[in-house]
């Protein structure tokens, strides 16, 4: 049995995670402000602690005696980081270099950092692979990735242990159901209960790449405990295939109809507001989104 913190362990991936590590037999603490987290998905045998991760000191005495941190807190907003880059980056940035110095000092022995398939931009070279060069096109994409580096240069420096995995469109209990963070998939399954048709945002042929939350909370898992890994490794945690949103149609069945695309500026890149409520963001084989 280990320890384990795992920051963000109120949100949607946060909280499954908190599940598994719990059903594994492990101890689990939870630091979450509740900001988008829910005090429902908080699991009743992991020790909660109500805290912001923009403060060290409030966090820091929670990390000693810990075996593993997953940093999995974020402000996950693509849109609200466009509109406020000051806030998100507080909390994205900031509060990442805070995890990694309060871990640091408790001699946490590794950390496992949620980042995102943001940090590819827009690319049209596909499918997306680690080894290309990050281009990310809002200051969330931007600041995921500045974590990652973070994460690798305290590895480098500190010699604490940082895995760093790069999740593609994920889905599953606890998905978002409101607001800017409402995926297509939710958004059909939702409609499909009310007995309306599901509406198709233009002829529905964009993909991407979603991934069942169970296999991020899996890939987790495996960062965690790997003797392959600890070096600050950037690694894409993607279903590997890429659906339309046609295709996730025919998968749930029913009625469906077609709304006209919305176009929107392109200087906040393909995230633009109509399409993330339709969860398109970019399209296009791997295909990354936040
Ligand atoms: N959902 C996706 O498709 C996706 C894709 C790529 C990467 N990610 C990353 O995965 C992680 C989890 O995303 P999610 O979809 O579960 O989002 P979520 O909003 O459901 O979870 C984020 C959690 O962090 C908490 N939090 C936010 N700010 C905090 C702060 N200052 N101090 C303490 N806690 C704070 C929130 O209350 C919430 O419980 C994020 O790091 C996100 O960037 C998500």
């Amino acid at each position: 049995m280990k320890t384990y913190l795992v920051t963000g362990g109120a949100g949607f991936i946060g909280s499954n995670l908190v599940d598994e590590l719990i059903n594994q037999g492990h101890k689990v603490m939870i630091i979450d402000n509740l900001s988008t987290g829910k005090k429902e998905n908080i699991n009743p045998a992991a020790q909660f602690v109500n805290a912001d991760i923009r403060n060290l000191e409030e966090i820091k005495p929670y990390f000693n005696g810990v075996d593993g941190v997953f940093h999995v807190a974020a402000l996950p907003r693509v849109q609200l980081s466009i509109e406020n880059p000051v806030e998100s980056n507080d909390i994205n940035v900031n509060g990442t270099i805070n995890v990694l110095v309060a871990a640091k000092d408790a001699k946490v022995k590794r950390v496992v950092y949620s980042a995102s398939s943001s940090a590819y931009g827009n690319s049209e070279i596909l499918p997306l692979k680690e080894d290309m060069m990050p281009c990310a096109m809002s200051p969330y994409g931007l600041q995921k990735y500045i974590g990652e580096e973070y994460c690798r240069i305290f590895s480098l420096l500190y010699g604490i242990e940082t895995v760093n995995l790069r999740y593609f469109n994920a889905y599953g209990p606890r998905m978002a159901d409101t607001g800017a963070y409402l995926t297509v998939i939710k958004n059909f399954l939702m409609q499909k209960a009310r007995g309306e048709a599901m509406t198709i945002t233009g002829d529905g042929e964009q993909i991407r790449d979603f991934t069942h939350v169970r296999d991020i909370v899996r890939a987790n898992i495996k960062a965690m405990e790997s003797q392959k890994a600890g070096k600050g490794e950037s690694i894409n945690i993607g279903a590997g295939k890429n659906h339309s949103v046609n295709q996730i149609v025919a998968i749930i069945g029913g009625l469906s109809s077609h709304i006209p695309p919305r176009v929107e500026p392109k200087h906040a890149g393909r995230y633009i507001k109509s399409q993330r409520i339709a969860g398109l963001g970019a399209a296009g084989g791997f295909r990354g989104g936040d």
